[in-house]
C-alpha cells in the first residue's frame, strides 16, 4: 500500500453542523451516500460534536478496525449514556473495555449460547399461537415481542409468563419514551416542572431501574442463580477476583437490552419482508426447512447450518444494516487511505455505504441472498456487526436467533406481506417505516417427501 502522504483532514461538504446533524438524524444512509458520491472515501463532515472523518472503503475500514485498541476511544457516547449508563460496555474504552468484554463474552458463544435456542424457538411459537387467520398486523410488533421475550428470559432470567409481561411493559415504556431529540441534543434534556418528554423518559427509566435492582438484590440474598446471562455475570470473577457491582450489572443489562432487542426484531422484519417480495428465495428456504423436517432433523443445530437461511440473514443485514455507522476516536496518529490523521481525530466507518457499493455487491440495491452462496466477503466488506475489538458482542446470538425464529415461522405458517416498505426513523434506530404489515394466511404443512419437496419448489 502507498505511504500516506496527506496531512490534515479529507475534503467534505462545508455544511453547518446543525444541518449535518439533522440530515444524519433523518436519514444517515442518504446523507452518507450523497457525500460519498461527491467526495469519495474518506470525507469529512461537521457535526455538533465536532469534525468526523467518514470511511466508505473496505481497505480503509480495515485500517481502522485493525488499529491498536489501546489507541481507540469511544465517540459521541453521551447519546446512549442516559439509557445504558456510564459502565456500559458500549461506553467504556481501554483496559476497562478489555476487562469487561472478557467477562461478558462466554455466554454469547459456543455451547452456552446454543443453550438459549429453546428459549428462541418457544418465543416464536408462542407469538405465532396468538395469530388469527386473515388478521392483518405489523410483523415488526410481533418480532419485537419475540426478541424482547428472548432477552428477558435468556439475559435477565425472567421465568414466568406473568413476569415476562410485567417486564415487557416496563421496558417497552422506557424504549418508547427514549425520544431521539433528548439523546442527540444535550440541551433537550430538561424537564421543566417535572413535565415534558424528558421527564417521561426519566420516570420510565426509574421504573425499570427499580425492577432491575430488586431482582439483583433478591438473587444475591437467596443465591438464586440459573443459566441466564445475569446469573453468569453475577457469579463471574475478574482476574483480580472482584465481582461486578450492582450499578455495573444494571448498566450491562440495559446495554444488552438496548443493543439486542430492537436490532434483532428489525432484522427479522426485513428478512420476512424481502423473502415475501422474492418468492423464489422463499421457496429455496422452504425447501431447506422441509428437507430437515422430512429427515426428522428439525433441530436448532441443523437449522443453524442451513446455507440458504444463513445467506438470507446475511443479505438482509447487508441491505438493511440496523446501525448506520461505527465511530472511533483515535488517541494516536492514524492512517486512513492517503491520509495520516492527527491524534484526536474521530473516524467513522459507514456500514450502509460500504454495503451499497456496486463494485463489491453487484445489484447492490436488490435482495440477492444467493450472492453469499457464491462468494465469501471479507470482515471489512460485509460489516453489519461492525468490526475490530468492539465488533458486536451478540453477533452470533443474533444470527442464531434470526435463523431459529425464521425457521419456526416459515416452516409452519403462511403469510402475505401487504404493503411496500422503506427505511424510516423509529426512535433511536432506523427500521421499516410501516412495520412490515402482513396478513396471516394460516398454518403450513411442510413437505415431507423428496417428491413433495421438489414439487413445492418447481
Ligand atoms: C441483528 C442484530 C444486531 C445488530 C445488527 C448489531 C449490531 C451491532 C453493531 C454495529 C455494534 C457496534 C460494533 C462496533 O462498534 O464495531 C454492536 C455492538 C454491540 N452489540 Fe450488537 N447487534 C445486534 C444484536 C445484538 C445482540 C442480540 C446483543 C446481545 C444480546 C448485542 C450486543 C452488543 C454489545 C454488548 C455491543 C457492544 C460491543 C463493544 O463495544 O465491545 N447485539 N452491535
Amino acid at each position: 500500500m502507498a505511504q500516506p502522504s496527506r496531512e490534515g483532514l479529507p475534503p467534505g461538504p462545508s455544511l453547518p453542523a446543525i444541518f449535518v446533524t439533522l440530515a444524519y438524524m433523518k436519514d444517515p444512509y442518504l446523507f452518507y451516500r450523497t457525500q460519498f458520491q461527491k467526495y469519495g472515501s474518506p470525507f469529512t463532515v461537521n457535526t455538533l460534536r465536532g469534525k468526523l472523518v467518514i470511511v466508505t472503503d473496505p481497505e480503509q475500514a480495515k485500517q481502522l478496525f485493525t488499529a491498536s485498541p489501546d489507541e481507540l476511544d469511544v465517540w459521541g457516547a453521551d447519546a446512549l449514556d442516559p439509557i445504558v449508563g456510564p459502565a456500559s460496555l458500549l461506553l467504556v474504552a481501554g483496559n476497562r473495555h478489555k476487562r469487561d468484554r472478557k467477562l461478558l463474552t462466554p455466554p454469547f458463544h459456543g455451547a452456552r449460547m446454543k443453550a438459549y435456542g429453546a428459549v428462541m424457538r418457544d418465543a416464536a411459537r408462542r407469538e405465532a399461537g396468538r395469530w388469527r387467520v386473515g388478521e392483518e398486523q405489523s410483523f415488526l410488533r410481533c418480532a419485537q415481542a419475540v426478541s424482547l421475550e428472548v432477552i428477558l428470559r435468556a439475559v435477565f432470567g425472567v421465568q414466568s409468563s406473568g413476569d415476562v409481561e410485567a417486564w415487557s411493559r416496563a421496558v417497552t415504556g422506557l424504549m418508547d419514551s427514549a425520544h431521539p431529540a433528548g439523546l442527540f441534543f444535550r440541551a433537550a434534556r430538561v424537564a421543566p416542572f417535572g413535565l415534558g418528554p424528558w421527564a417521561k423518559f426519566l420516570e420510565a427509566r426509574a421504573a425499570v431501574d427499580r425492577m432491575v435492582f430488586d431482582e439483583i438484590r433478591d438473587r444475591r440474598a437467596k443465591e438464586r442463580y440459573g443459566d441466564d446471562i445475569l446469573s453468569l455475570m453475577m457469579q463471574a470473577r475478574y482476574e483480580d477476583g472482584g465481582v461486578m457491582s450492582d450499578a455495573d450489572l444494571r448498566d450491562e443489562l440495559m446495554t444488552l437490552l438496548l443493543a439486542g432487542h430492537e436490532t434483532t426484531a428489525i432484522s427479522l422484519s426485513w428478512a420476512m419482508y424481502w423473502l415475501h417480495r422474492n418468492p423464489s428465495d422463499l421457496e429455496a428456504v422452504h425447501k431447506e426447512l422441509d428437507q430437515l423436517v422430512a429427515e426428522g432433523r428439525f433441530e436448532a443445530e441443523h437449522i443453524a447450518q442451513l446455507p440458504m437461511l444463513e445467506a438470507v440473514c446475511n443479505e438482509t443485514l447487508r441491505l438493511n444494516p440496523i446501525v448506520a455507522d461505527v465511530v472511533r476516536l483515535s488517541h494516536a496518529p492514524i492512517e486512513v487511505g492517503p491520509y495520516k490523521l492527527a491524534a484526536g481525530t474521530a473516524v467513522a466507518v459507514s456500514i450502509a455505504t460500504i454495503h451499497e457499493r456496486e463494485d463489491l455487491f453487484e445489484r447492490a440495491t436488490e435482495f440477492v441472498p444467493k450472492r453469499f452462496l457464491q462468494k465469501k466477503y471479507s470482515p471489512f466488506e460485509h460489516i453489519p456487526f461492525g468490526g475490530g475489538h468492539r465488533r458486536c458482542l451478540g453477533a452470533a446470538f443474533a444470527m442464531y436467533e434470526m435463523k431459529l425464529v425464521l425457521a419456526e415461522l416459515l416452516s409452519a405458517h403462511r403469510f402475505a406481506v401487504t404493503g411496500p416498505e422503506r427505511v424510516g426513523r423509529r426512535g433511536i434506530t432506523l427500521g421499516p417505516e410501516n412495520g412490515v404489515r402482513f396478513r396471516y394466511l394460516g398454518s403450513r404443512v411442510p413437505a415431507t417427501s423428496a417428491r413433495e419437496i421438489k414439487a413445492n419448489v418447481v
